[in-house]
């Protein structure tokens, strides 16, 4: 683990420099915002909910939060300090922000306090995902929502494909899971909200497809985060397959697409 804070820490999510990962959730914040506007849009909200960010990073997507519950208020929370202290300076002209430390398996508020919670790519990165959505029922207030969104390694098709990379994906997985992560949480988002009580669940799935210069930012969005669950050996062989499938989608003859999972729980 590359963070001396995070070594007994339960949380599998790992990068290997935090510059690239910086840019890395910036472009992937970047790609998301149109449908993540239309996500929050669909649901119905009101402007001035008071809003929980479970997992927050560094912050790329707390400002599309404030702005859209600019009535309201939100709190974001994240484990890692070096993290929070980049969403702080991201966000430092948001009124209606507030950022705290804390592990959202075990949240430091109060029952029913909250009309909607986001959790961002973060679900897929602890260790106990029905103790964290529990936590998430506790704080929610009654006919608030909560919406999860996280990823599914096998919703990954690409052209050209090739057994490594599969396998690179796989061994990636496998010690993400070892961490106490669950590269494959989308497919199971549905149960594990049943699990935690949540009654009225509903999931939608959000394909993402290289087509054209404009998204082929997608690619180094989804295949860079494996890195850091690689050994050298295998990250080489990544980055070779990523390099072969950039080629080929500049080309015209490649092609890369995966899906994002929301999981939509209302209390
Ligand atoms: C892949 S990043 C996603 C960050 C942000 N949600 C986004 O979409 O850009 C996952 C984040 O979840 C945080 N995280 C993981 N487990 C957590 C926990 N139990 N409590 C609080 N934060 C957690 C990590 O520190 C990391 O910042």
């Amino acid at each position: 683990m590359p963070n001396k804070e995070l070594e007994n820490s339960t949380m599998s999510y790992a990068f290997l420099k935090i510059n690239s990962e910086m840019d890395r959730l910036g472009q992937q914040a970047q790609a998301a915002r149109e449908r993540e506007f239309q996500l929050f849009s669909a649901l119905q909200l009101s402007p001035k909910a008071r809003v929980l960010e479970a997992g927050c990073g560094p912050g790329f997507i707390t400002g599309l939060l404030a702005a859209f519950f600019a009535q309201g208020n939100v709190t974001s929370i994240d484990l890692r300090e070096d993290l929070l202290q980049l969403a702080k300076k991201r966000n430092a002209d948001l009124k209606n922000v507030e950022f705290k430390k804390g592990d959202f398996c075990q949240l430091n508020e109060a029952d029913e306090s909250f009309d909607f919670i986001y959790c961002r790519l973060a679900l897929s990165h602890v260790p106990d995902p029905v103790a964290a959505l529990k936590e998430f029922r506790r704080v929610l207030k009654k006919g608030g929502t909560l919406c999860v969104t996280d990823v599914d390694d096998h919703s990954v098709i690409a052209q050209p494909e090739g057994e490594t990379a599969h396998q690179l994906l796989a061994h990636a997985a496998q010690r993400q899971a070892e961490m106490g992560g669950d590269r494959y949480i989308g497919r199971k988002l549905l149960g594990l909200c049943n699990q935690a009580g949540f009654g009225d669940t509903k999931v939608q799935l959000h394909p993402f497809t290289v087509q054209g210069e404009d998204t082929m930012g997608l690619l180094p969005v989804y295949f860079e985060g494996r890195l850091a669950y690689l050994n050298p050996v295998e990250q080489k062989a990544l980055e070779r397959w990523t390099k072969n499938l950039n080629t080929a989608l500049s080309q015209g003859t490649g092609f890369l697409s995966f899906l994002m999972f929301a999981a939509i729980a209302r209390k």
